[in-house]
């Protein structure tokens, strides 16, 4: 003891003596929540996700948190835990795991440290789990939410932190995209559909997060209600469509894209157009448009595979820096690109 009074007026940390103190029946359960974005929400949630059981990996990773919290908590004492629970909640509406983590103890200290613990240890866990698919999740709102049985008196959170309004928009990454392959013989079957994944792969190697891809028949009317879908209803930055640009009467995704758009971007067929045309003199048969409908940028490209690589390449440098704008995310046009890529 002696020897620890010594240390701590020096200005040194110590563990505090509790050996004076009752042992009482200690609880504690606290609180987080991990925020992703649409498409990792459907992957956990559809057991989908590469590593396995996303909630069943944070559940031990919580209890394990638990235990061992004097291990990486310095003055943390080591406390035999009576009992230690996970649970979880998918919450839609905000796109967060929400996770409660309560521990019991019969002891001198508390246990918050460990509910605390274990709560991270989970979060952390759910990271892990999935940042092979998003690379922007955010752990938040980590805290106590009560815990009782110490001399201090019990500790209540008046306002649960989920009951706090939260700007998720914010948090979200705006570059979401929809993929629509428009091909009626893909839609039956017929024939395989490989621009809509070069195209998912293209964005995704730009650090888009392709939340929906779908293969669509050429008619207006569908293209229309999924063009809808995608950009008022799931808000997703941004749309390409393959195919269905050329001039067979069943081509219909510009007339489709054009009833749908409130403002054209010439500039994007245009330099799609420049491009093929240095490729194959056919390149000027595509009557691809694009155009912004609120917050969503809208592109067809042509549908064969090479066709949709060599045109989405072409647009693909300019779309994110297109979309901080449309987005009042402070895109400046000077050349620098959201403050990571230097284009030009
Ligand atoms: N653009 C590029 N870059 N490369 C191509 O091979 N093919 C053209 C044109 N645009 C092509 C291209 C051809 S042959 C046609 S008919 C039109 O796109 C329309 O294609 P779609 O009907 O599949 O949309």
């Amino acid at each position: 003891m002696e020897e620890l009074t010594h240390f701590n007026s020096q200005g040194r940390s110590r563990m505090v003596d509790v050996s004076d103190k009752p042992s009482t029946i200690r609880e504690a359960t606290a609180y987080g929540r991990v925020l992703v974005n649409e498409k990792t929400f459907a992957l956990i949630e559809s057991g989908g996700m590469k590593k396995g059981d996303v909630l069943a990996a944070a559940q031990i990773a919580g209890i394990l948190g638990a235990k061992r919290t004097p291990d990486i908590v310095p003055m943390c004492h080591p406390i035999a835990l009576s009992g230690v629970d996970l649970s979880f909640s998918l919450n839609r509406k905000q796109l967060a795991v929400e996770i409660w983590g309560s521990v019991k103890c019969t002891g001198s200290t508390g246990v918050e440290m460990e509910a605390l613990s274990a709560v991270s240890a989970a979060a952390l866990t759910v990271y892990d789990m999935c940042k092979a698919v998003q690379r922007d999740i955010v752990i938040e709102q980590i805290c106590l939410l009560r815990k009782s049985g110490g001399h201090s008196g019990d500790f209540e959170r008046g306002a649960e932190p989920t009951k706090q309004p939260i700007d998720t928009h914010s948090l979200r990454t705006p570059y979401t995209a929809a993929v629509f392959t428009i091909s009626s013989k893909g839609f039956q079957g017929l024939r395989q559909d490989t621009s809509g994944p070069a195209v998912a792969q293209l964005l995704e190697a730009d650090g888009w997060t392709v939340v929906r891809r779908e293969i669509l028949p050429d008619n207006q009317e569908a293209i229309q209600q999924a063009l809808l879908q995608s950009s008022d209803g799931m808000d997703v930055g941004l749309i390409v469509t393959t195919g269905g640009t050329g001039f067979s009467p069943q081509d219909v995704t510009p007339e489709a894209t054009k009833a749908v758009i409130e403002r054209e971007v010439p500039g994007i067929p245009e330099v799609m157009r420049a491009e093929s045309m240095r490729i194959t003199p056919r390149g000027c048969l595509s009557r691809e448009t694009a155009g912004i409908r609120g917050r969503t940028l809208i592109i067809n490209t042509p549908g064969s595979e090479k066709a949709a690589r060599e045109c989405l390449g072409a647009a693909l440098p300019a779309l994110r820096h297109g979309l901080d704008i449309l987005r009042g995310l402070g895109g400046e046009c000077g050349g620098r690109h959201s403050g990571e890529d230097q284009y030009g």
